[in-house]
């Protein structure tokens, strides 16, 4: 089975993997086959070190850029997230709703607050997520397949761990605040000060405030999760090399994105040695058929695409073109 055919119907799709390996190559080129079927495609690069713009030999940042055409509908856009970038800008909108909701002699000490979270571990990560599902949900609407060229492999799986335990935080949030909602609802009906149509107290508005913005979040993290774990919808495609670590990290990640809840659609095994071009690279052939026959007895059900080592760097859109026909 061709990649193409594997991806059939999906309207995500996801590939992780090992630092190196090919996973901004393929995103782009399965982008591309899959224009040229017809389909509308947005590639989504979220690895801090980009490199959508030099394999298509165009600036491409955090708008969406152009990057194929084809004579019907079927179209390759671009757009590259910078995970420093997104964290900024997160905690400041963020800073700034807190800062709305607090008296201003406060404002310093919320100012102080972000500073530090902007340092502290996971933040990058988290404001990373939020931004991928609004991406993810938002593009799904106007392209028929968003392609999500992602961080390497550890990071990958964290990032598809944190719908469900965000999702969780928030609605631990929203139950404390109820709770303390009714409580304090309780203690105005014994003070006989309930007020009716008379309008809602400062603090009655913040809460409601709050309550809205957990709300969508928890909305969000939910959909997006939903997303991820409907396997009709949505791909996750471990990319790796035929040698011995990687065919071991590989099984890691597959274990890790099961108890996620994802359940990963096919294994490509990339830069894969010829037999035919001398009797060094059949060896190399040899030995990555080792490997590669661990990988089949750890996980007999995933399909496995091989694709073959290039004799040059795959960059211009004729070489994403000639990596693209090896997908379909
Ligand atoms: N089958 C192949 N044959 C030869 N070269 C290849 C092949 N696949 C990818 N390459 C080259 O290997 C390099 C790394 O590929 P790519 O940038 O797609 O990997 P990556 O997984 O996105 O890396 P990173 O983790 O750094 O983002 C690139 O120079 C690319 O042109
Ligand atoms: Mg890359």
């Amino acid at each position: 089975m061709t990649l193409t055919e594997i991806l059939r119907g999906r309207r995500v799709v996801f590939f992780g993997g090992k630092g190196g390996v090919g996973k901004t190559t393929l995103s782009s080129a399965t982008a591309l086959a899959l224009a040229r079927a017809g389909q509308r495609v947005l590639v989504v690069s979220t690895d801090p070190a980009h490199n959508l713009g030099h394999l298509w030999e165009r600036p491409v940042g955090d708008t969406e850029v152009a990057l194929w055409k084809g004579v019907g509908t079927g179209r390759v856009v671009g757009t590259e997230l910078d995970p420093g970038r997104v964290a900024r800008e997160h905690l400041d909108a963020v800073a700034g709703t807190v800062k709305g909701l607090m008296p201003e002699h406060l404002h310093r000490e919320v100012d102080r607050y972000f500073e530090l979270a902007r340092q502290s571990p996971g933040t990058q990560e988290a404001a990373l997520l939020e931004k991928m599902s609004t991406t993810v949900l938002e593009a799904s609407e106007r392209f028929d397949v968003v392609v999500l060229d992602t961080a390497p492999t550890g990071h990958t799986a964290r990032l598809l761990e944190l719908p469900t335990l965000m999702s969780a935080w928030t609605e631990g949030l929203l139950s404390r605040r109820q709770r303390t909602e009714r409580f304090s609802d309780a203690l105005r009906g014994l003070d006989g000060q309930r007020r009716g149509g008379r309008g809602r107290s400062a603090q009655e508005v913040r809460d409601g405030e709050i309550r809205r913005v957990l709300e969508r979040r928890q909305r969000l993290f939910g959909d997006m999760r939903r997303l991820l774990t409907d396997a009709a919808a949505t791909a996750f495609v471990m990319v790796l090399t035929a040698e011995r670590m990687p065919v071991q990290e590989t099984l890691a990640l597959h274990g890790q994105l099961r108890a996620t809840g994802v359940d990963p659609a096919a294994l490509v095994v990339n830069r894969r040695s010829p037999l035919d071009a001398g009797e060094f690279l059949a060896r190399r052939h040899e030995a990555e058929g080792g490997h590669l026959r661990v990988l089949a007895d750890g996980l007999p059900q995933v399909p496995l695409v091989e694709l073959p080592l290039l004799s040059g760097e795959v960059t211009g859109l004729e070489a994403v073109g000639r990596f693209a026909d090896l997908l379909a």
